[in-house]
């Protein structure tokens, strides 16, 4: 995820792009730069770190100019640094882009282009629009731009200025969102409202595949066919604060309804149209691969849940020992780690300390390090000998929600590549697989579609003193990342136990109306995981149940409430029936008054031991 700024008019652009930014600083923060016409010529400055890098160079020295088009990294493809920071600019300096999104056949245009003789700078899918859109360019931009559109396959906003028209600004959406602000004189595009609000509440918002083109008093927007579009603009009525969560009321709530986003842009990008897994970054050959004879999972909080998760699917797909250890244990217990141990790190920010320290210990002793992480440059990622991008975005809210989503799916990824090259399973066992995998947005999303449910449950149950979470196999791990998202930004003490645990202690606590959320998605485990209800609610408790859509009448009989998740392979109930336990977290704290975005005590990226 980045931002993306554009003005065109008669004031000065800097100002107004820096602070369209400053808005949009939710979206990137890794690096950032602006693109100006000036003196007839495109000017570019860029550099790595937060906006205020590039707005103190700004402020000494001044960039005239009133075209212009600008840009907050969050980087996905190259590490953040001055080069690989957009805009970027085509080989003869007539192009510059600003993008977000990923362009997935990348590599293959970019040797097309090399092979015509056209160099590149950076590392960045987005040089290679840059340099599409010159290639093509004839002296007419609009043109240039549709041939290099037909040319590119992803999901992507850009923002594209022309050192030859300076009296044309364009952008264009594919499944990333762009809006367009209308001024009197001037106009805009944004990859989001807040940036705009100064300036404009109307807006038109571009639909998938469409192009505007503005000058200073006109837009014209355009379809995939060329043909001009007629489109009401919207008048925005929200305040910048709730703009910049994009109307939602906290940070989480966007980055919970964001799920389905997510898994798209981790899973997509990875898997092709036979439903075939690619893992070009993964630097080890086959051979290597297949002579790892076990692997450990180092993580903390949530990422450990994950890995826990990832070890069920790893173990039942590959059929190789895997062992998941909490970071901050692994590295005082002298683990057994060799050259035949595969370590995975698994870290949204990739700066977690303790991760850190266990990933050197494990390095030390010659296991080859891949982490799974949501931060391009991170130090994780830089001491890793490989690197699982998840491409969750930016998380901003302290509980991790979209990131643990992608790091389930980057971890079920890398199990059924294993499974295929040690053979497993066969090729068409695993494109069975990916086939459900590329189904589960969807699934996110109907859950989402009826989140009012589980909000009902919350309002009625906000006054708990504790909340017991039960389930059997790899739901027991779903509800330790339910349990632990209801204690941190609710303050409810909650406790994950496996179901059959029950009755050796923690059945003692349970009295009269203490709820208990109840985990059956297990076909395997189904019957157990009824007589488990039936044991709590003889004892008092309120029992709510998570289960598949085709379990929910029979759940009914011993659960006070069912909630169900649509129906999907048994390894992969942990993405769906993470979303009503997270949901479930977030309306207890929004009806206990918490502060949900920072709760006490904690913070996003753990630095310390
Ligand atoms: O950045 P990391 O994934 O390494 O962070 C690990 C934990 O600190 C993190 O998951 C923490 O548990 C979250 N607050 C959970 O929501």
């Amino acid at each position: 995820m980045c931002g993306i700024v554009g003005y065109i008019g008669e004031k000065q652009t800097v100002p107004i792009l820096m602070e369209g930014l400053e808005k949009l600083e939710y979206r990137g923060y890794d690096s950032a730069g602006v693109a100006i016409y000036s003196q007839e010529d495109l000017v570019v400055k860029k550099f790595k770190g937060r906006l205020s890098v590039l707005a103190d160079y700004l402020e000494e020295n001044p960039l005239p100019g009133v075209l212009g088009i600008g840009h907050t990294r969050w980087a996905t493809h190259g590490e953040p640094n001055d080069i690989n920071a957009h805009p970027h600019t085509s080989y003869h300096g007539k192009i510059a882009v600003v993008h977000n999104g990923i362009v997935e056949n990348y590599m293959k245009l970019k040797n097309w282009l090399k092979g015509k003789g056209i160099e590149f700078k950076s590392e960045t899918d987005t040089e290679v629009i840059a340099q599409l859109i010159e290639y093509y360019y004839e002296g007419n931009l609009v043109e240039a731009l549709q041939k290099a559109i037909q040319k590119m396959e992803g999901a992507y906003a850009i923002g594209v200025i022309c050192k030859d028209q300076p009296d044309t600004l364009i952008g264009y959406r594919k499944d990333n969102p762009l809006v367009v602000g209308i001024g009197k004189g001037e106009n805009f595009i944004a990859s989001d409202i807040p940036a705009l609000l100064k300036h404009t509440r109307d807006v038109y918002f571009l639909e998938d595949g469409e192009m505007a083109v503005l000058t200073r008093d006109h837009i014209t927007i355009l379809n995939d066919l060329g043909e001009e579009m007629n489109r009401d603009p919207f008048h925005v009525t929200w305040d910048i604060e709730s703009a910049e969560k994009g109307g939602y009321q906290h940070f989480m709530l966007k980055e919970i309804n964001e799920q389905p986003k997510a898994v798209r842009d981790t899973l997509f990008p990875r898997v092709d149209k036979e439903n075939r897994i690619k893992l070009d970054e993964l630097r080890l050959t086959g051979e290597e691969l297949n002579q790892f004879n076990k692997i450990i999972i180092i993580a903390c909080g949530t990422a450990m849940h994950a890995g826990l998760v990832g070890k069920y699917a790893i173990e039942k797909f590959a059929r190789i020992p895997v062992e998941v250890e909490i970071a901050s244990e692994f590295r005082y217990k002298d683990p057994f780690v060799d050259k035949k141990t595969l370590l995975i790190a698994v870290s949204q920010s990739g700066e977690t300390a303790d991760t850190l320290a266990a990933l050197r210990e494990a390095k030390g002793k010659g296991a080859h390090v891949l982490t799974v992480t949501n931060v391009v440059g991170s130090r994780i990622s830089r001491e890793a000998h490989d690197v699982f991008y998840t491409w969750a975005g930016p998380e901003i809210a302290v509980a991790s929600t979209k990131a643990y989503i992608t790091q389930i799916i980057a971890l079920n990824l890398i199990g059924l590549y294993l499974a295929e090259l040690k053979g497993t399973m066969t090729r068409a066992e695993v494109a069975d697989k990916v086939a459900e995998l590329k189904n589960l947005p969807d699934k996110i999303q109907a859950i989402l579609d009826h989140q009012e449910n589980i909000q009902a449950i919350a309002n009625k149950q906000f006054n708990q003193q504790s909340v017991f979470f039960i389930g059997r196999g790899i739901d027991d791990y779903t509800s330790k990342e339910g349990s632990l998202k209801l204690k941190e930004i609710s303050y409810i003490h909650s406790e994950a136990i496996a179901a059959g645990e029950l009755k050796h202690g923690t059945i003692a606590l349970l009295e009269k109306g203490t709820l208990v959320i109840a985990l059956a998605t297990q076909d395997q485990l189904y019957d157990k995981m009824l007589s488990n209800m039936k044991e709590v609610k003889a004892r008092g408790a309120f029992v709510v149940a998570i289960t598949k859509e085709k379990s929910r009448e029979e759940v009914e009989e011993s659960a006070d409430v069912v909630l169900s998740i649509p129906d999907t392979d048994n390894v992969f109930t942990p993405v769906l029936a993470v979303v009503p336990l997270q949901l479930f977290a977030y309306y207890t704290a929004v009806a206990r008054g918490a502060d949900i975005d920072k709760p006490k005590n904690l913070a996003k990226s753990v630095t310390v031991e």
